[in-house]
């Protein structure tokens, strides 16, 4: 038990005592901290002005160093861990750092508000070390938004540092000898003084057991795993949790295992440890997730977090579905039962998730390399945008004949749902144009879309048939370009 959280800021550790463990890592950062450099936009994830790195982070590729949204963070998850700030890129001499001076010198930055979150993506990128190719520097800057710069210069910049040995400074070194040690006993918590407006008790397990106690005694509690979600009630909606159970800690929910035709996802492992994963036959999946938020979003983000909203617009659903995968929920009474994904949402938002239950893992079977699996999603925007319609797809065609269908998709009713009456005319029938057209038209029986800010119900309707169109070409017309910066 504690009661201050620990971590190392610009490569020096630091304690913040009495701070409430529940308030935003932004909050602490520009309030308590005194570091104003680190600037609020949206307080919702969008605009990445709040962007800091976290030092000790598995990235996509790989490397140490990930940006995240510190308007999304709560303070107490980041105990024990280590974060840059843009405060902490200038050399002991009050240099800038070669990041500052790229975008600075390539005219990248007019207003100011959003270039501290764009140098510590830029930082990110270019201590991943990767290559100045601009479908990668797009990616990296993906999760931030200029108003009045335009993105040119910046992406130049970017381009500049890339692989700039000097732009690589030695920050895990740092870290590593400066890392505050996360307490070892089972359940580690830290709560603001009695009294204090905004005080909360904040649990971290570091074993599977202590998580199930909590969630047995506690079923009220917040159970917290990314924050990318449940942070915007923090952020945005200014709620005050009483209690937070944060899963992070708990190694069983970190596993990510692939054995010969399966893959089990541990519901806490971040999506951007998971892509790696998500190669070879599960490329679209791996292609959606890439689509999932920024870089940001997916550094913090989880499975877990995504089937415990459970979204109708939940961009991960309608792929287990198709994949015809299976929950993993874990109670302390009753252990571990696997609830297939075709059981798991019963409602709006709702799930078969039991009040003392958590979710452990998903396990999916690979498609094997004769099936198709794709994924398609539809959204306003091409990065950082929810979709309107999504749709994810397995068959099994065998001597022409469409032998098995999973049809899934989101956006098109109050939870992510199969399309059972298309795949009804699917299978048994030949994979044929035909075939295909009938499927999509009694697919319109199958969902009463709503009409939103995102799309017309009309304009879902359409554009699920469409997509199982494109699809049939896709695969019997490899020839034909189907996406738009391939045309
Ligand atoms: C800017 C932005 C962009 C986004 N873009 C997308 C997008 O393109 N597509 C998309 O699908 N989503 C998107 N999201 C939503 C969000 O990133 C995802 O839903 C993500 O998967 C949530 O995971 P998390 O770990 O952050 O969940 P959290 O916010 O920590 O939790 C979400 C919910 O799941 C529950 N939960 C978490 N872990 C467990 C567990 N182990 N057991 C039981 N319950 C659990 C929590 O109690 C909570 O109810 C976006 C969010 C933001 C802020
Ligand atoms: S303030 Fe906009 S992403 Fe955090
Ligand atoms: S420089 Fe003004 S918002 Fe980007």
């Amino acid at each position: 038990m504690s009661d201050h959280i620990a971590f190392v800021l610009n490569g020096r550790p630091v304690t913040a005592t009495g701070a409430s463990p529940a308030m935003t890592l932004l909050d602490w950062l520009r309030g308590s901290a005194r570091l104003t450099g680190t600037k609020e936009g949206c307080a919702e994830g969008d605009c990445g002005a709040c962007t800091v790195v976290l030092e000790d982070a598995t990235t996509e590729r790989g490397g140490p160093c990930a940006p995240v949204n510190a308007c999304l963070l709560m303070l107490g998850q980041i105990h024990g861990r280590a974060v840059r700030t843009v405060e902490g890129l200038r050399g002991a001499d009050g240099t800038p750092h070669p990041v500052q001076r790229a975008l600075a010198e390539g005219d990248g930055t007019q207003c100011g508000y959003c270039t501290p979150g764009i140098i510590m993506s830029m930082y990110a990128f270019a201590v991943g070390g990767e290559p100045a190719q601009p479908e990668l520097i797009h990616d990296a800057l993906a999760g931030n938004l200029c108003r009045c710069t335009g993105y040119r210069p910046i992406v130049e910049a970017m381009a500049r540092v890339a692989q700039l040995p000097e732009a690589r400074i030695a920050a895990a070194a740092t870290v590593a000898a400066s890392m505050p040690e996360v307490p070892a006993g089972p359940v580690f918590r830290t709560a603001a003084p009695a009294g204090q407006p905004d005080g909360a008790r904040f649990d971290v397990p570091a074993t599977m057991d202590a998580l199930l106690a909590l969630r047995r005694d506690h079923p009220d509690a917040w159970l917290l795993a990314g924050g990318t979600d449940l942070g915007l009630r923090v952020s945005h909606d200014r709620e005050v949790p009483a209690h937070v159970v944060y899963v992070g800690r708990v190694p069983e929910l970190q596993v990510i295992a692939a054995t010969p035709g399966r893959l089990r996802i541990g519901a806490a492992a971040s999506y951007a440890r998971l892509l790696p994963q998500l190669d070879g036959a599960l490329m679209p999946f791996g292609a959606m997730v890439r689509r999932l938020g920024s870089r940001q979003i997916r550094a913090m983000g989880t499975i877990g977090g995504n089937l415990g909203t459970a979204s109708p617009i939940g961009d991960t659903l309608p792929v287990l579905l198709a994949l015809g995968a299976s929950v993993h929920l874990r109670s302390a009474a009753n252990g571990t039962r696997a609830v297939a994904i075709d059981d798991y949402f019963v409602g709006y938002r709702r799930t078969a998730l039991r009040a003392d239950e958590i979710i452990e893992a998903v396990e999916i079977e690979v498609p094997a390399r004769d099936e198709i699996f794709h994924v398609d999603k539809v959204s306003k925007r091409r990065d950082q945008d929810i979709s309107a319609v999504l749709g994810a797809y397995r068959l099994r065609i065998d001597g022409g004949i469409v032998r098995a269908a999973r049809l899934a998709f989101g956006g098109m009713a109050a939870t992510p749902a199969r399309a059972r009456q298309a795949e009804a005319a699917l299978v048994g029938r030949p994979w044929s144009d035909a075939t295909v057209a009938a499927a999509a038209a009694v697919m319109e029986g199958d969902f009463q879309p709503v009409d939103d800010w995102r799309g017309s119900a009309r304009y879902r309707q359409v554009v699920a048939g469409n997509l199982l169109r494109r699809l049939h070409v896709r695969v019997t017309r490899p020839d034909v370009a189907l996406e738009i910066d391939r045309l």
